[in-house]
């Protein structure tokens, strides 16, 4: 990294180890790891956090009724679960989180020493509403007939003497915030709905409780512990070094990273994000994430995917059929990144065909296929075609600015555009009627460069999604031998024409997108 550039630093939501992961956390997971593979590919340097959220009732009740210490069952499901599950979906993260770690828990504590010492900490008694599923005190409008909107079920009425953070002195500031930096609360449906929150009047938080102990103490009053989303949303900070000593190794990390440039979450935990998140840095008067984004639900049968619901899909009841990229692709692709959606088998497998197995998988085999026959498998001199050229340009302008503002849909449908482009420019040069006539050979090379260079340009475009089998595209096109490894490419240079090096050996490799019904279920 050149001296005072800053990494772009993403944050996925750290996940309840409750039970294991479904395809909502993945959705979530997988954008951050498509976002951060193409900030990278832009040559940036990039620092990418998860993790999981260990603390609170929540968690502590599903080990006890598994019958298991909640130590020994957080480090089952991160293990056995989480960690395994991320690893099977290519996930590229820096860091690993975990909320029971001391890094963690140490930093929490002398973060909130320091607000107390500031005076934004009081003791006092709440009395109210609790819904453990959402691990959130609730308001009398968030619950019907006492019942949690979100979960179904009955809210606890606790009555606790607690300690209280003065959440409500930041709502001016916060207001003031997002009038200034509109582009810090994203979409603007997200944004609204925190603003209309902040101007409806907010209380002051409880922070601690006293009823369990499954959590970090209060340093300064042991019996209580600190209330788990005040815990969970420091994971953030404390991974990269809060609070160290500048001259630390995790004040060094802290300087290069903070602050978070997206902070990505799904919008069930937007006002967690967006008010209090925000708030405690206030206190603390650290500077603020450039954004939080907040996407839709995935919904089965019209409601949120829930592991407590048990709705949960696992990500490998898809990948076993599509494999892995196709899910990468899939979710990203099909929904306005922001809007809720519906998983659906159909469509998957008809995106699957159409987009994956016949205007990519195909015209990367036929090219490859083509050039065996016609060239002895040797990519041939470089030719040029300015139509190609010109959509190719556009296609990587149009592709950044989309992905970069995580519209992913936007983004992936240029490329898929310019895929589509390329197979127009196949069958309209007909190489295999070319082939014909030996008079025709410089024409055929001409078509089977131009070709080869645009398949070379969808590879590098399309690695921060599907990572395995454009590697699979690029050693076929001899391209790792002749040009590097394909995440050492970068986005700003992918129009420039002619990289792909004449002479390169190519090689038919493994179909990159068999067909579903060859596939075994
Ligand atoms: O809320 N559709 O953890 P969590 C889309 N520990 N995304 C979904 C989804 C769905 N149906 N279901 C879950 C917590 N997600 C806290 C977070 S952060 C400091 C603490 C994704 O296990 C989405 O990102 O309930 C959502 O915000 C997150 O998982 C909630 O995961
Ligand atoms: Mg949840």
């Amino acid at each position: 990294m050149s001296a005072g550039s800053k990494s772009f630093y993403l944050t996925t939501p750290i996940y309840y180890v409750n039970d294991a992961p479904h395809i909502g956390h993945a959705y979530t997971t997988v954008a951050g790891d498509v976002l951060t593979r193409w900030h990278r590919q832009r040559g940036e340097s990039v620092w990418f956090l998860t993790g999981t959220d260990e603390h609170g009732q929540k968690v502590l009740n599903t080990a006890n009724s598994s019958g298991a210490s909640p130590q020994d069952w957080c480090d089952r499901l991160v293990d056995t679960s989480w960690k395994p599950t991320w690893a099977s979906l290519n996930i590229a993260y820096d860091d690993f989180i975990r909320t029971t770690e001391p890094r963690h828990m140490e930093r929490v504590q002398s973060f909130l020493t320091g607000l107390k010492d500031q005076g934004h900490i009081y003791s006092g008694r709440y009395e109210g509403p609790y819904c453990i599923g959402c691990e959130e005190f609730k308001l009398p409008t968030d619950l019907d007939d006492g019942r949690c909107k979100v979960h179904g079920t009955l809210a606890e009425l606790v009555s606790e003497e607690n300690w209280f953070f003065r959440l409500s002195a930041f709502i001016p500031q916060l207001l003031q915030h997002y009038r200034d930096h509109p582009e810090a609360c994203e979409p603007t449906s997200a944004r609204n709905e925190v603003i209309s929150f902040l101007e409806s009047g907010v209380q002051d938080l409880s922070i601690s409780r006293s009823s369990f102990d499954w959590g970090i103490p209060v340093p300064w009053d042991t019996k209580q512990v600190i209330y788990v989303w005040f815990d969970a949303l420091l994971n953030y900070a404390t991974a990269v070094g809060l609070g160290d000593p500048v001259d630390s190794v995790g004040g060094k990390k802290f300087a290069e990273v903070w602050p978070p440039d997206v902070n990505l979450v799904g919008k069930d935990i937007l006002r967690f994000h967006a008010v209090i998140w925000p708030a405690m840095l206030m206190a603390a008067n650290l500077p603020l994430p450039k954004k939080v984004f907040a996407h839709g639900w995935l919904l089965v049968g019209g409601e949120k995917m829930s592991k407590s619901k048990l709705t949960g899909i696992a990500p490998s009841d898809i990948t076993d059929h599509f494999g892995v990229d196709a899910f990468r692709y899939y979710f990203l692709r099909a929904i306005p990144f922001g809007t809720d959606g519906s998983f659906s088998w159909e469509d998957m497998g008809a995106r699957y065909t159409s987009e994956l197995a016949n205007d990519f998988g195909n015209l990367a085999s036929r090219l490859i296929a083509m050039i065996e026959k016609y060239c002895d498998g040797v990519i041939p001199a470089v030719a040029n075609d300015e139509i190609l050229q010109d959509a190719l340009s556009g296609t990587v302008s149009n592709a950044d600015t989309t992905i970069v503002a995580l519209d992913f849909q936007g983004g992936i449908n240029a490329i898929m555009e310019f895929c589509k482009r390329v197979n127009g420019y196949v069958t309209e040069k007909a190489p295999w009627v070319l082939a014909k006539n030996s008079a025709n050979k410089s024409e055929l090379d001409a078509v089977l460069y131009n070709t080869a260079d645009s398949i070379r340009a969808l590879a590098v475009l399309l690695h921060p999604v599907m990572p395995a089998t454009t590697e699979i595209l690029w050693a076929s096109l001899g391209a790792d031998e002749s040009m590097g490894p394909i995440s050492a490419q970068r986005i700003g240079d992918v129009a420039r024409w002619g990289q792909l090096p004449p002479g390169s050996k190519v090689t038919k490799g493994a179909v990159l997108f068999p067909r579903l019904e060859d596939k075994a279920l």
